[in-house]
């Protein structure tokens, strides 16, 4: 029987938006189908999910999104095709994405917000935690964020999202979490503000996208009204769930990218690219070219 504090095996993805921000190559392609080099963002998130030990991926998504299912499918014609054709490696390749994880998907019919795709997920996830893993952010480092969260979550039977240290200026664009610390890198949250003035922000600890939650979210998310553009947002719900439950934050270790924001889109490309041996020299070449 699965417990409230118990393991985490399940992973919820909200990739239901619209994706505005990424038009027009967004009209047709869901966002989170658009590659980092050569992997969908998408892809590189269930990667994360699957290296901290979930088992069970619920995708939240929308209308004209069915290629993000389709991409963890096996897709016969093409690996069938490289097989014949001797290119085994290649439709292995294309046949370890379909074998990536147990993908079980929820439509989200309106995007009412990230609070009420998370509330959608709960006939799939019931009475268990679970992580919750938002797409815009790729979070790279030896251990997966999700990983030092769940191991957080595991060892101190609270919920716990995942918070990095930005500067002042930049308080304004996160949700950013106040409270008492009881290490350098582990608070327990009191507050939470979503897109503070710098002034009144209660720390410089932001939140990416990366959480690990007790089912409790999903009653506080009921409870939630909707707030800025009639959309019910998580933060709201976390800030109730603090009110009920110990809620903590964990300055996880990593480099994070905003790939819901063009230049941050960039940069990880850049830095993706660079990590891969087979591409690194042609890279450097191309950036050396560019800068002159
Ligand atoms: P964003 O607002 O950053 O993403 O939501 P978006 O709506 O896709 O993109 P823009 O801002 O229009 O460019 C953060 C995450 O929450 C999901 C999005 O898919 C994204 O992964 N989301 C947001 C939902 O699943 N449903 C919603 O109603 C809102």
């Amino acid at each position: 029987m699965a417990s409230t504090f118990g393991r985490v095996r399940k992973a919820v993805i909200p990739a239901a938006g619209l994706g505005t921000r990424f038009l027009p190559a967004t009209k047709a392609v869901p966002k989170e189908m658009i590659p980092i080099v050569d992997i969908p963002m998408i892809q590189l998130i269930v990667e994360e999910a699957v290296r901290a030990g979930i088992e069970d991926i619920v995708l939240i998504t929308a209308r004209h999104k069915e290629a993000i299912e389709n991409h963890f499918d096996y897709n016969y014609e093409v690996e069938d095709t490289l097989e014949k054709k001797g290119k085994a490696d290649l439709a292995e390749v294309s046949k370890a994405v379909g074998k990536m994880c147990n993908l079980i998907s929820i439509r989200q019919k309106n995007p009412m917000g990230l609070g009420h795709a998370v509330l959608c997920a709960e006939p799939v996830i019931g009475n268990e935690p679970f992580a919750v893993l938002l797409g815009d952010d790729l979070i790279d480092s030896t251990v997966p964020c999700t990983k030092q969260l769940v191991e957080i979550f595991e060892e101190q039977k609270a919920s716990v999202v995942g918070v990095m240290e930005v500067p002042a200026d930049e308080v304004s664009k996160y949700g950013i979490v106040g409270g008492k610390m009881l290490t350098p890198r582990l608070m327990d949250i009191k507050q939470l503000v979503e897109k503070p003035a710098p002034q009144a922000a209660p720390s410089r600890f932001a939140i990416p996208g990366r959480y690990v939650l007790s089912p409790t979210i999903f009653q506080c998310l009921k409870e939630t009204k909707p707030g800025k553009g009639g959309e019910i947002q998580l933060t709201d719900g976390l800030q109730l769930l603090a009110e009920r439950e110990r809620l903590l934050a964990y300055q996880f270790s990593g480099t994070r990218y905003d790939t819901g924001d063009r230049l941050g889109f960039i940069d990880a490309t850049i830095a993706y690219a660079l990590k891969r041996a087979d591409l690194a020299p042609g890279v450097k070449e191309i950036l050396k070219k560019h800068l002159g």
